[in-house]
């Protein structure tokens, strides 16, 4: 459990990342309410391998750093989160998919992490298996929905979650539309590269499929670009077109390729924690803080 963690609370923590930016960061706690309610963002895009998974583990951890109550969903049969937060299978007893078949309650999987602050509900291969199992049900796309209500009845011992982040396998099945029908918003990952926006369009139309019949208050909470890589031409005509398309619904943070980002899942640890003076590491917590200031956007305007 113990980690070389520096972030003891909330002030340390924006102090630290102003350092590390070099700038200025607004106090975007200074502007929240003092008892945010517990807000679900789902990570979703069906593509592959666009940085999802590492968004949920880092985005989660840089929240915690700032003195969020975190959990993360790991909702992808690949259980790329959990192993990536050093959840080994063995212990793994209760997972996503006993929670969404009803055999477990979801604060019976949650596990603790490394980092203070984060837990995780991890899955297991099971989950595949979902989809046939539950396709005849009435309730088959509130699941999730019905099973984070269960936070909302804590035990006395019970953590109150600021924030839950929800780790989407790379499809618009049934899992990433319970996904979609229980969060508040959508964060979509995009990589710098040259399909970029291929299949954008597909994951706006279910997000407003899921609107029209699931959830009339979802929102697109922001496109945040991974993976971009400064010598690379192609990776600025990549930001340059995913503006113009999406305009402010694209996050000022972009995340740079870095190997230190990489690497870290093969640690089971989360990049802040493996190399804290990274640039991946900075860019998180520069996107958790531009997170949290949308928030307060979207909070003052549902309808965006
Ligand atoms: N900023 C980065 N710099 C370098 N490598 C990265 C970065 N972000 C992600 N990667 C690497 O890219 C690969 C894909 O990332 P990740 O697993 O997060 O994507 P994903 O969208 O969750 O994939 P899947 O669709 O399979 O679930 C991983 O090997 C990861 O370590
Ligand atoms: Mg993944």
């Amino acid at each position: 459990m113990p980690v070389l963690w520096p972030f003891s609370g909330r002030n340390a923590a924006l102090a630290d990342s102003k350092v590390m930016d070099g700038r200025e960061e607004t106090d975007a706690r200074a502007v929240m309410p003092a008892t945010a309610p517990r807000r679900v963002l789902a990570l979703a895009n069906q593509k592959g391998g666009v940085g999802k998974t590492t968004t949920a583990i880092n985005l989660g951890t840089a929240l915690a750093a700032i003195g969020e109550q975190v959990l993360i969903v790991d909702l992808d049969p690949q259980g790329n989160a959990s192993t990536g937060l050093g959840i080994d299978r063995k212990s793994r007893r209760r997972s996503t998919y006993d929670v969404l078949i009803g055999e477990a309650g979801l604060r019976e999987a949650i596990h603790e992490t490394a980092v203070p602050r984060l837990h995780i509900v991890p899955s297991t291969m099971d989950l595949s298996g979902l989809e046939l199992e539950i396709a005849q049900e009435r309730d088959r796309a509130y699941r999730l929905r019905n099973a984070l209500a269960a936070l909302d009845y804590a035990p006395a011992a019970g953590v109150a979650y600021s924030y839950v982040l929800v780790d989407c396998p790379p499809s618009l099945n049934l899992v990433t539309v319970n996904a979609m029908a229980a969060a508040n918003a959508i964060l979509v990952p995009l990589q710098c590269e040259f399909f970029a926006l291929e299949g954008l369009s597909q994951l706006l139309k279910t997000v407003e499929q899921v609107r029209q019949t699931l959830n009339p208050g979802l929102t697109i909470h922001g496109i945040v670009l991974t993976m971009f890589d400064a010598r690379n031409n192609l990776s600025g005509q990549v930001v340059a077109d995913v503006r113009e398309f999406m305009g402010s619904k694209v996050y000022d943070t972009v995340i740079p390729r870095n190997v230190r980002v990489s690497e870290a899942p093969s640690y089971g640890k989360p990049v802040l924690v493996y190399d804290l003076k990274c640039v991946g590491s900075e860019a998180y917590l520069r996107l958790a803080t531009e997170v949290i200031q949308r928030e307060r956007a979207l909070m003052g305007h549902p309808a965006n």
